[in-house]
């Protein structure tokens, strides 16, 4: 458990370097999603993102974070986060795909998730767990400004998907992010006991709600010790994006620029 008071607050030089990775980041996920196809395998398109990474000049932040295997994660229906890519698993238009990638470059990293189905129709439950989703980001970002608490961003996702009466994740939680992948403060999609620290301009946060069309509980794979399903088998979604905290509005620093 990382000290729920300590906060990095970044120097103007680093977040010109944190906004470039995320930047770099952002296009690489949106560059992703209109590349995955049903027929690839999930090693293939794991792969694929590979390149895409290394074309940036940069290289991915999670190949070999604590062991972890692949380039990015790719987690599919009931997978919430940290699926890796395999050879044996070909995605199905059926199929929820979450990609969750990080680049490092220059001393700094990006880290960003979306969640989207891969071709055929949506369900009108899952069709609303992905914008709900979406929403509670949106939700928790607006709350990302100086004088609130990182509780304030929490209890703002948790709203949401109460209020649309998914399983909100608790076990999983986003984090300061930067100059490492993971930083302190840690950022629950739930509001907990303490408020934690408050928000400074410099501070980023990556935001990242989980929720699930089922229960909120979750299991860790036994075999590769890094997939996380719902407990339930129940199709979960996952949108993640990295805001820098400033005196003004909060800045998505994984917002593709299109200028
Ligand atoms: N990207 C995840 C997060 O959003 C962390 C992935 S850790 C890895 O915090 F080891 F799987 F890469
Ligand atoms: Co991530
Ligand atoms: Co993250």
């Amino acid at each position: 458990m990382l000290n729920q008071r300590k906060v990095i607050i970044h120097t103007p030089d680093e977040i010109a370097r944190i906004r470039h990775a995320a930047q770099l980041t952002a296009i690489v996920r949106d560059r992703l999603a209109e590349l995955a196809r049903p027929g690839m395998t999930t090693l293939e398109f794991d792969q694929l993102a590979g390149s895409l990474i290394a074309e940036t000049g940069g290289k991915s932040a999670f190949l070999g974070y604590q062991g972890y295997p692949g380039n990015i994660c790719i987690s599919l229906n009931e997978e919430v986060v940290h699926g890796i890519g395999r050879a044996d698993r070909i995605m199905q238009p059926e199929d929820i795909v979450s990609i969750d990638l990080g680049i490092e470059i220059n001393g700094a990293c990006g880290d960003t998730a979306i969640t989207f189905g891969l071709g055929a129709p949506l369900s009108p439950d899952v069709a609303q767990l992905i914008e709900v989703t979406r929403r509670a980001l949106a939700a928790g970002i607006a709350r990302a400004v100086p004088g609130n608490y990182i509780r304030d961003i929490s209890a703002a996702i948790e709203a949401v998907g109460r209020k649309a009466g998914v399983g909100v994740v608790r076990d999983f939680v986003g984090h300061g992010c930067g100059i490492r992948l993971h930083e302190p403060p840690e950022v629950p999609n739930f509001a907990t006991a303490s408020r934690g620290p408050r928000l400074v301009p410099g501070m980023v946060l990556a935001i990242e709600p989980m929720f699930n069309l089922g229960t909120y509980r979750v299991n860790i794979d036994r075999h590769d010790g890094w997939t996380v399903r719902t407990q339930d088998g129940a199709v979960s979604a996952h949108f993640e994006h990295m805001v820098l905290i400033t005196e003004q509005e909060p800045e998505i620093l994984t917002w593709p620029k299109t200028t």
